[in-house]
């Protein structure tokens, strides 16, 4: 068995899904359910045995330490965090929290397990930290790729917590050889991305006749993954990583926001005409820029392929149309992933940004 944290989210969900594509073996799934958490990303589970879904905060010691007790999981994967980089600038507080103490807690608890166990669950045991390209802070146009050994420098209050997150998991292995790895990935997407993200904001605006919101000048370029590649190298490096090592995971797609944009436009021109014959891309709006915007991220996921062999399967063309057409046929989960609470945020982080 395996303990996964913020399965409910949407990378987590994806994985728990990809899980049981490839394997019987259970899952404890514990998810707080914020705002990005959402069960119907995992509705075909029900009723499955397979997986058990605990509601609670990896914060939580006691809960933490009862679930390892009571399940004893040969591996934690710890996806859970608060993830939107907007989100952190109006409000870094959850960020700290969940990031930084609320892994230093299931840190604490995994450990007082890992040490109690017999020696050959303690060496087969692992602690799969799930982290970001975002600590690397920010490249420009004619700088390398991040590789595993580039200088930790975040911008941004996500980033930092994530930062500091990576570096309480490197410390436990360092001091205490607790059997640690730590994946460090570009932007995801695909199916379940909660529409607060670019990729599935600029599809369900679209599709609503609202305005698709480009930061600055859409020049920023991000590297993109499509997440069930995701799923597959975290499998990977789960069965054949070695402790103590980190892995940069990316997909070798670096595009410009802008040209996201309008490669979303071009598809929904095709799959779903607008009714007035006119392109999608007249809905494109260049608003005020994120503060402390990082320029571009771009990752060398060559140790990954040396080392472990593993490679993406989705180039971003195949991905994209996927994810388009995942979200053409799943409007019911979008009409309910934006409740009351997503437009409250959509408010907020939209309202005051002048064109
Ligand atoms: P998400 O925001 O969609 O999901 C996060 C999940 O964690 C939610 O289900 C939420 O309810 C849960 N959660 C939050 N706080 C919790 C807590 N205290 N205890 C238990 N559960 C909690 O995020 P995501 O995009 O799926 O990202 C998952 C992980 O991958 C994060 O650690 C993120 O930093 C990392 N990551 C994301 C990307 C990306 O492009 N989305 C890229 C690289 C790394
Ligand atoms: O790089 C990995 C990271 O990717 C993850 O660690 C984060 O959890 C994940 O949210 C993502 O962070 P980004 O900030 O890169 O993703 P986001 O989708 O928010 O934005 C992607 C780019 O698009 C970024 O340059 C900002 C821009 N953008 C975003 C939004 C929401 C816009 O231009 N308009 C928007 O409305």
């Amino acid at each position: 068995m395996i303990l996964v944290t913020g399965g409910a989210g949407f990378i987590g969900s994806n994985f728990v899904l990809d899980w049981f594509t490839h394997s019987d073996e259970p899952v404890i799934n514990l998810d707080t359910l914020t705002y990005a958490g959402n069960m119907e990303n995992l509705a075909s589970l029900r009723g499955d045995d397979r997986h058990i879904f605990v509601k609670g905060d990896i914060g939580e010691l006691s809960l933490v330490e009862n679930l390892l007790a009571r399940y004893t999981p040969r591996a934690i994967i710890n996806f859970a965090a608060e993830s939107h980089v907007d989100r952190s600038i109006h409000g870094p507080e959850a960020f700290i929290q969940t990031n930084i103490v609320g892994t230093f807690h299931l840190l604490e608890a995994a450990r007082a397990y890992w040490d109690g166990l017999d020696p050959g669950k303690k060496q087969a045991f692992r602690f799969l930290h799930v982290s970001t390209d975002e600590v690397y802070g920010s490249l420009t146009s004619s700088d390398p790729a991040f590789t595993e050994t580039s200088r930790y420098q975040p911008n941004s209050p996500y980033s930092a917590s994530k930062a500091a997150s990576d570096h309480l998991v490197r410390a436990y292995h360092h001091t205490y050889h607790f059997p640690v790895l730590t994946t460090n990935c570009s932007n995801n997407y695909g199916p379940y991305h909660f529409p607060e993200k670019l990729i599935p904001l600029m599809i369900v605006n679209a599709l609503a006749g609202k305005a698709l919101p480009v930061y600055g000048d859409g020049r920023q370029i991000r590297d993109w993954l499509y997440v069930r590649d995701h799923c597959s190298a975290i499998r990977r490096v789960l069965e054949a990583g070695k402790v103590g090592e980190t892995y940069n995971v990316g997909g070798w797609n670096e595009k410009a926001n802008i040209d996201i944009v309008n490669t979303i436009c071009a598809l929904l021109d095709e799959l779903r005409p607008r009714t007035d014959g006119k392109s999608y891309r007249e809905q494109i709006k260049y608003v005020q820029d994120r503060p402390g915007h990082d320029r571009r991220y771009a990752i060398d996921a060559r140790k990954l392929e040396r080392e472990l062999g593993w490679k993406p399967a989705e180039t971003f063309e195949t991905g994209i149309r996927k994810t388009v057409q995942w979200y053409l046929d799943n409007q019911a989960w979008v009409d309910h992933v934006q409740s009351g609470v997503y437009r409250e945020w959509m408010e907020k982080n939209y309202a005051g940004r002048t064109q």
